[in-house]
């Protein structure tokens, strides 16, 4: 090819091209090249240290000696490489990010330089931070909705039991106190009188379950490994399933937001058995790995489909992030022998207890 055709190549590609000698002096620069370095004419860069124009600092700022530049060892040893997140510092003393590679000129068999090309990825960086930003600003979000959610359950926990607890407690002693009292011959009433007291027994049990239900007070009182032994007995209660429990953890200091975020991965994992598994054996067991909890929750039933594993199902979605908060990771699959099995890795570190 004629240097004319050669000169027209590369000034008309969008591509930022500059060529340098084994020293690393610039050897040619194409037009894209000029101007995003921020200078005029290519005569403004021929026979110059590349390095030392334009890649003599790093991102931080700091100097970037030419003996520990990639690029230039690159040059030297005629090796090709390719950098995705450098910086180019330009004319007025700013600098950019570039992904840039360079492969080596060979003229008949001699390693005589090296072609950079490069690009600013200014905007795919901002995309990217932007991006992980707003991940971060989500799972926030998700953790704050997921407090509110446990503390208005706490506190209609609470006012459920103690309000309408007492209250009704209060009126089984009037009505008890007044059944005394009926006169022998008033046939029917003090039958009527006693079914009364039996309904608000069961009323004062229901509200009793209720209340555990939207917040288990063992979970404040008792601690982790006594709610999830009372939640597992209550499911198998339910649902008539079978079950191991296997809870090899020994004391470690309780952290109430964390123990709420395992207690209900392992609620909704047994609702979900509950509800799809159509399983009638579950186990179910805890075990502490390298300062790591892990949980298991294994069923015997029909196993999850694949494309529901993914999906953005917010039952398995919200155990993810809650999972994702205290840095663990949950995941769900099918068994070969059939069957899901659920596995939570949470670290914990061991306090004093
Ligand atoms: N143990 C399991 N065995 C079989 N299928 C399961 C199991 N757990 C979950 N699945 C499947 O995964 C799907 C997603 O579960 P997920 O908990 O996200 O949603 P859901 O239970 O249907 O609704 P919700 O949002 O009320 O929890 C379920 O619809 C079900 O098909
Ligand atoms: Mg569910």
């Amino acid at each position: 090819m004629s240097e004319e055709k050669s000169q027209l190549l590369l000034n008309s590609t969008g591509e930022a091209i500059y060529g340098v000698d084994l020293d690393g002096e610039c050897i040619f620069a194409n037009k894209t090249c000029v101007k995003m370095l921020g200078y005029r004419d290519e005569q403004d860069l021929l026979g110059r240290n590349m390095h030392n124009l334009i890649h003599h600092s790093r991102a931080d700022g700091t100097r970037y000696p030419l003996e520990e530049c990639i690029i230039h060892q690159a040059i030297t040893t005629g090796k090709g490489i390719h950098l995705d997140d450098d910086v180019f510092w330009i004319a007025d003393g700013s600098s950019f990010s570039v992904e840039c590679s360079s492969y080596p000129i060979n003229r008949e068999g001699l390693n005589i330089g090296s072609v950079v090309s490069f690009s600013d990825i200014t905007e795919r960086k901002n995309r990217d931070r932007e991006l992980i930003e707003s991940r971060e600003h989500m799972r926030n979000l998700a953790k704050r909705l997921q407090e509110i959610r446990e503390e208005e359950r706490t506190l209609i926990a609470r006012e459920i039991h103690d309000e309408l607890g007492q209250t009704l407690t209060g009126l089984k002693m009037d009505l008890f106190w007044l059944s005394g009292r009926l006169p022998k011959n008033w046939k029917h009433l003090p039958r009527r009188a006693q079914e009364m007291i039996s309904l608000i027994d069961s009323t004062i049990n229901f509200v009793r379950k209720l209340s555990t239900e939207l917040r288990p007070s063992m979970l404040d009182d008792l601690g982790l490994k006594a709610a999830i032994e009372w939640q597992v007995q209550e499911f198998a209660q339910r649902t008539r399933c079978k079950y191991r429990l296997d809870l090899k953890i020994r004391d470690f200091s309780p952290d109430s937001d964390r123990d709420t975020a395992i207690f209900r991965i392992l609620q909704e994992s047994l609702t979900n058995i509950a509800r799809h598994a159509k399983a009638d054996y579950v186990e179910i067991s805890m075990n502490e790995i390298d300062s790591q909890l892990l949980l298991t929750i294994k069923d015997n039933g029909i196993g999850i489909d694949k494309e529901k594993i993914n999906s953005s199902s917010l039952g398995l979605i919200s155990m993810r992030e809650r999972a994702g908060t205290f840095g663990g990771e949950f995941s769900i699959r099918a068994l070969a022998e059939g069957g899901s099995q659920v596995t939570l890795n949470i670290p914990y570190s061991r306090g004093i207890t």
